[in-house]
């Protein structure tokens, strides 16, 4: 036995979804806001578009809120959120680890929480003309500050992405570490120097899939019922 599987199957294709998701939802509203050329031209209703891909981001950080908590090994946010000790010791070693590594584990719930908060604020705002979140008449109040919140978290989000992707290609390119190969197979080779305490595997078979099957459903169940309103 050669790998070590480290991410499930649920949790990778939340990943790659999450990424499909969030580019689709900036990408229209960027649309919305274009008047000439050919993509104006296309007729397509591109902010209903947008909270289309913005109700799927939320339907996706629900259920990984969830898999953190019920997911395979090392999905699990016990697993990867360590306190500064932690950290301090790993920044001192650097050694590999198999999962989110002690630091890397605060960026995840970074990200996690903005893209939350985006997708969730996101149903209470209103362009003032055409478009509004399905929440947005609720309280005139909660409204403007959502509202708010929505457009002024613009640059956090990109400045979390390009974070995550430049601290990517630091460990994929210079520190040798196979990350991007483990989220689309799910596994990392066993000789990687995995420290002798982490020997876990995450299981990943077909009840680890129905269920994460099943939570995602109820996700989306919840989040329909919230764009109905
Ligand atoms: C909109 C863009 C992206 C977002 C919002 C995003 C978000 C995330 C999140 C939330 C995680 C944590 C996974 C979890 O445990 O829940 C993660 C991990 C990861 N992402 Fe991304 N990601 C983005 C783009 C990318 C791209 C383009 C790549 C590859 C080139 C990538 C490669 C990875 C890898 C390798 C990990 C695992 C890191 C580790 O081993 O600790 N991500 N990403
Ligand atoms: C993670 C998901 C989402 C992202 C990344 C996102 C991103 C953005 C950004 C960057 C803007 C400002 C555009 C600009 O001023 O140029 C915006 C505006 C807006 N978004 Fe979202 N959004 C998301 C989810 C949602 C959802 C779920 C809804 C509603 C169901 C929504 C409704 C709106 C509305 C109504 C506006 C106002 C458009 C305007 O002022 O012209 N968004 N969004």
């Amino acid at each position: 036995m050669n790998n070590i599987r480290v991410w499930d199957l649920p949790l990778r294709l939340f990943h790659w979804l999450l990424v499909i998701c969030v580019a689709g939802a900036y990408f229209c509203v960027k649309s919305a806001g274009i008047t000439e050329g050919w993509l104006s031209e296309t007729g397509t209703d591109w902010m209903t578009w947008h909270s289309r891909f913005g109700y799927a981001v939320l339907t996706l950080i629900l259920f990984r809120l969830v898999w953190g908590i019920i997911g395979p090994y090392y999905s699990r946010f016990t697993q990867f959120v360590v306190g500064p000790r932690t950290i301090a010791a790993y920044l001192r070693t650097a050694k590999w680890t198999a999962g989110h590594n002690p630091l890397g584990a605060w960026s995840v719930i970074a990200m996690l929480l903005a893209f939350g908060v985006q997708a969730g604020s996101g149903l209470f705002a209103s362009d003032d003309i055409l478009f509004e979140g399905p929440l947005s008449d609720l309280n005139p109040a909660l409204s403007r500050f959502f509202n708010s919140v929505h457009h002024a978290s613009e640059w956090v989000l990109i400045a979390l992405v390009v974070l995550h992707l430049c601290a990517i290609a630091y460990y994929s390119l210079l520190r040798r570490q196979p990350l991007i190969r483990a989220m689309v197979t799910g596994d990392i080779p066993a000789e990687q120097h995995l420290p002798a305490e982490q020997p876990a595997q995450s299981q990943d078979n077909a009840a680890t899939r129905l269920r994460a099957a099943i939570v995602l459903l109820l996700c989306a169940a919840i989040v329909f019922w919230l764009s109905q309103f």
